[in-house]
């Protein structure tokens, strides 16, 4: 959720600050005294000239005009006795500032006030350095750019210096450790410097020590400060505001003796410097705005919070704190602000209790603790990404300045409380387990410019109009719950402020007519709906010159698309659709595209080489022909996947792949791709999926691959290789590789012995934490046959690892250096021409859940080391010429008869025929055969077995079927154990 709020926070600076339209107006046209002096005039109207003006804004030089007094005009101040200009304050300019603009010759100035304007990137002239009497010099966000000359320096009567910068801009300002010790040594009276955002990476943090005495304030804010930060800044006397929030390199501790300060505001969230409670809160008193997200603490904060009794604005946020939420926090008198989302809190929040005499408080029923008087002055509550259970008490509903409320990414249950607080201007209770409905009184905060009730369970019919009071909504989500949506009666309702609208598996059946007044519309979400239709056509205008995210995935729309004319789209996600036609093509500002499950057909328009920004392309399932474009290939230099399976395209594989490309996912499987693979592939240094399988590739095996240091997954399957593998050519070859398909080919020879030793993701044991491959928008997808199955594996993960040599016609036999590879969970040598014995190495495989062997030309016994396979679900060793008894005990007892059809030497369950005396059944079988009875069959055994190995399997869910119960586990334990099985699947649900 954190892009949300980012949102919130650009739409507030809009919406709610004055920052952003600031029109405080301090021009001051004096009634007595010389009128402007003639030279300034000119000077100011050929500024003004330079200038292309933001008509829209009602803060503008607009009206300047030769005939009145310059003194007179908006953002203008003179000197009484001379009339020269010493002050211009100006905002909503576009344009240069050169050296030789005429704004250098207004030599008298002492205050200048630049910001929110579009300088389109101008260098800060040094010529700024010739107005010997300015005091106040504010550039913030004007986007200007490059070096902070050093002529600064010379404005030895500074008193504030701004130069904030817009972190969202491309461009930014930097500063030298040579400009910053001129500045810092020459500009004694110097009380307040702002540098925020600007580019300090290349400074010495120690420079700042000489900072003048008079200092006030101290803005640092994500200067990319790197080193340690001089300690002797927390101690200058008259410092009251220090900011240096997102430094996330600078270290450095608080003073631990002597130290009292003056400081109000102190920021040190993703610092590295340490923060120890108990200097922080003795020494000082004064402290009424603290900021320590992500920080790291020496002591507890429990203990000393309560001595900040001037603290109005408290942020912990993002430091994993654990147990209870210090309740007590909200006694202290004066707090207004807190904000301890994104830590580990669990408990439920206090409820109200009136006691005796019948006044309100606070009460924590999960300690069985008094906490206080109800907070009635907070106004902003932030406890969203913890584990906060229970229910929404009803006085958070009814605080009367409340202004924002996160309580976002809970476990908060029940119905959602009526909100009474008119002043609420965000409220967030996204991902949480509310239910019921939503409360009327949301429809009454006439305030409110964010919504968010997404990932619940609420319920009901809901007509978008009852929204209609909300006209300042600038987001609203209510996506995933089971609400349905209708926009029926909206004919004259619009929000025109809207930035976002989630309404993704809202059960809408058409496009929301009523969009088209959302001048704004930043990011539209309206996935997993029913709506069935073609695009209409005034939805193409939609936000056309605003619009960066749209998701329509997951519709049943239909028709063709035609042109897109969103001009500054990033994000269109189109899958799972019915859409036809001509594949269209996005912007060239797009980042991510994916089109695939639809019913596009023809060929790629040559105009997809337009998007030379792309990161991911997935058109796939589709019925897209022609040959790939060979441009695909060059602009990989931001694309990291490239997902093109399962349409028709022919032709070879793009040769185009060159060095520094960022590829990470390539993928062309179930095509018509023929001739051989190109060895620009090797370009690909950062690839980790290659799935090249089903198609009609033509070539050796290439081990040339074995270079690329991150391949996770290799599939080749079914094409027409042929050869014998070889031997590696490097030390470490395939080192990460996990999935390994080279099933339905002509690979000839020996197996590759060479290779297998040193496969050292499969050797080594991965930690069984749930990840999987994949990266934010998009999860890496393949094909895979897992036990006998084709199996889509929609997700990878992390420690998944596989070997199917299938089908191919290996010979000779097996080394034992199989056994090696520990952490394999699958191995599929079937349909081969192996001969040999199986190696007893193989009960070495701990993880193996699959072994097929099958239909090859082995010889001797089942080793009986195999019983040790206590994860092994599917076994198949048929159709080979094995002798002797089948082992016993553990999961052996689980296989049936096809599992050793067809080798006439073998004997023993579940075969029926019996063993000769001289072939005693195995050890391992007498040592469990107290838990034997009957027919040597255990059910408890067998589940036992799953639950020690199995049951991970089943738990990740790769083997989970549409119908959610694992095909093969019903198969095997199913007939006897049905209702016993389920409930394991559904435990591990
Ligand atoms: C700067 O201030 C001094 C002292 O007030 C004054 O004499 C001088 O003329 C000023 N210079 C300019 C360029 O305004
Ligand atoms: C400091 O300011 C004075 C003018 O007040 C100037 O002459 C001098 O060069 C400046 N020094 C530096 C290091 O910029």
């Amino acid at each position: 959720m954190g892009w949300l709020c980012l949102l919130f926070l650009l739409f507030t600076a809009c919406q709610f600050n004055s920052t952003c339209s600031s029109s405080s107006n301090s021009s001051s046209s004096l009634s007595s005294g010389h009128l402007c002096h003639p030279d300034d005039s000119s000077a100011l109207l050929q500024f003004k000239n330079s200038f292309s003006i933001d008509t829209s804004s009602d803060w503008t030089i607009s009206s300047w005009q030769k005939a009145k007094d310059c003194c007179a005009w908006s953002g203008v101040t003179c000197e009484k006795l001379t009339g020269h200009v010493i002050g211009l304050e100006l905002g909503f300019l576009r344009g240069k500032i050169h050296s030789n603009s005429s704004l250098f010759f207004l030599h008298h100035l002492k205050r200048l006030a630049l910001m929110e304007n579009d300088f389109e990137g101008s260098p800060i002239s040094s010529k700024f350095g010739g107005f010997v009497n300015m005091t106040h010099l504010d550039l913030s966000f004007s986007n200007f750019s490059g070096p902070i000359p050093f002529q600064i320096s010379l404005l030895s009567n500074m008193v504030s210096l701004n130069l904030r910068q817009d972190a969202e801009t491309v461009a930014t300002l930097s500063l030298d450790t040579l400009s910053l010790n001129r500045i810092v040594q020459n500009l004694t009276n110097l009380r307040e410097l702002q540098l925020f955002g600007v580019d300090m990476s290349l400074v010495i943090p120690d420079s700042f020590k000489n900072l003048s005495s008079s200092l006030t304030t101290l803005v640092l804010f994500d200067s990319q400060l790197q080193g340690k930060f001089p300690e002797s800044v927390f101690r200058l006397p008259n410092l009251r505001v220090l900011n240096l929030d997102f430094n996330k390199n600078l270290t450095g501790s608080l003073p631990n003796s002597n130290w009292s300060s003056p400081l109000e505001t102190l920021g040190l969230s993703y610092t590295r410097i340490l923060v120890d409670w108990h200097h922080l809160t003795r020494s000082l008193k004064s402290l009424r705005d603290l900021s320590l997200s992500n920080c790291t603490f020496i002591g507890s904060y429990l203990a000393s919070l309560g001595n900040l009794t001037q603290i109005t604005s408290l942020d912990l946020s993002q430091n994993g704190f654990g147990g209870q939420i210090p309740w007590s926090l909200l006694n202290l008198e004066r707090l207004t602000t807190l904000d301890l989302s994104g830590n580990n809190y669990v408990g439920q929040i206090p409820e109200v209790e009136s006691n005796s005499t019948g006044i309100a408080s606070l009460y924590d029923f999960s300690k069985g603790q008094l906490v206080g008087p109800i907070p009635r002055h907070l106004s902003y509550l932030s406890l969203s990404e913890n584990s906060i259970n229970g229910t929404i008490p009803s006085w958070l509903g009814s605080l009367p300045s409340l202004d924002q409320l996160h309580l976002g990414s809970n476990q908060l249950g029940g119905n959602i409380v009526d909100f009474q607080s008119r002043s609420l201007s965000f409220l967030d209770l996204g991902a949480n387990k509310l239910d019921g409905l939503i409360p009327r009184s949301i429809y009454e905060l006439v305030n409110l410019g964010w919504l968010d009730l997404s990932s619940n369970n609420l319920g009901g019919n809901l007509e978008f109009e009852k929204f209609s009071k909300l006209q300042i909504l600038g987001g609203l989500n209510l996506s995933f719950n089971h609400l349905s949506l209708s926009f029926n009666h909206l004919s004259n309702n619009t929000w025109p402020q809207l930035l976002l609208l989630d309404l993704s598996s809202c059960n809408i059946s058409e496009f929301p007519y009523f969009l088209r007044a959302s001048q704004d519309l930043d990011m539209l979400y309206l996935s997993h709906n029913r709506i069935q239709a073609d695009i209409p056509k005034w939805w193409l205008d939609l936000g056309k010159d605003s619009l960066r995210y749209l998701d329509l995935s997951h519709n049943s729309l239909t028709g063709t698309v035609g042109q897109l004319r969103w001009k500054r789209l990033q994000y269109l996600d189109l899958r799972n659709n019915s859409l036809q036609g001509d594949l269209p093509i996005p912007p060239p500002s797009t980042y991510y595209f994916f089109i695939s499950n639809n019913q596009f057909t023809g060929e790629m328009p040559p105009t997809i080489c337009s998007l030379s920004i792309l990161r991911i392309l997935d058109l796939s399932n589709n019925k897209l022909s022609g040959k790939i474009h060979q441009c695909i290939g060059n602009f990989s230099q931001s694309l990291s996947v490239l997902d093109l399976r399962n349409n028709k395209f022919h032709g070879v594989i793009p040769g185009t792949f060159s060095k520094g490309n960022v590829l990470r996912n390539l993928n062309l499987n179930g095509n018509q791709l023929e001739g051989s693979l190109p060895r620009t592939l090797l370009t690909c240094t950062e690839l980790e999926v290659l799935d090249l399988g089903n198609n009609r590739i033509q070539d050796t095996f290439p081990n040339w691959l074995e270079f690329l240091p991150k391949l996770q997954v290799l599939i080749l399957r079914s094409n027409k290789l042929y050869g014998e593998i070889g031997i590696p050519e490097t030390k470490f070859p395939f080192q990460k590789l996990r999935i390994m398909d080279l099933s339905y080919n002509r690979f000839s020879g020996l197996l590759p012995t060479k290779y297998f030793e040193h496969l050292t993701a499969m050797i080594n044991l991965q930690e069984h934490e749930l990840k999987y491959m994949g990266e934010g928008y998009y999860q890496d997808t393949v094909i895979v046959t897992i036990k006998g199955f084709e199996i889509e594996m929609v997700k990878i993960q992390t420690f998944f690892t596989t070997i199917d040599f299938s089908n191919n016609t290996f010979r000779g036999a097996i080394s034992n250096v199989i056994g090696k590879l520990k952490s394999l969970k699958g191995l599929n040598f079937s349909y081969n021409e192996l001969t040999g014995t199986i190696p007893s190495s193989f009960g070495d495989m701990s993880n193996l859940e699959w072994l097929d062997l099958s239909s090859n030309r082995l010889v001797g016994a089942i080793p009986e080391k195999l019983v040790n396979l206590t994860s092994l679900s599917k076994f198949n060793v048929s159709k080979n010429r094995l002798v002797g008894p089948i082992p016993h005990g553990k999961q052996f007892d689980t296989f049936e008869n096809d599992s050793y059809s067809g080798n006439t030497g073998l004997c023993g369950l579940p075969l029926s025929k019996t063993c000769g005396a001289h072939q005693s059944p195995p050890s391992s079988f007498r040592q469990e055969g107290d838990l034997e009875h009957g027919n040597g069959f255990d059910w408890k055994v067998v589940l036992m077995g799953y639950a020690s190995g199995v049951v991970i399997g089943i738990s990740v869910g790769y083997l989970v079927l549409p119908n959610g119960t694992p095909d093969w586990l019903v198969k095997v334990v199913g007939r006897k154990q049905r209702r016993r099985t389920v409930e394991i699947t559904q435990r591990r649900a």
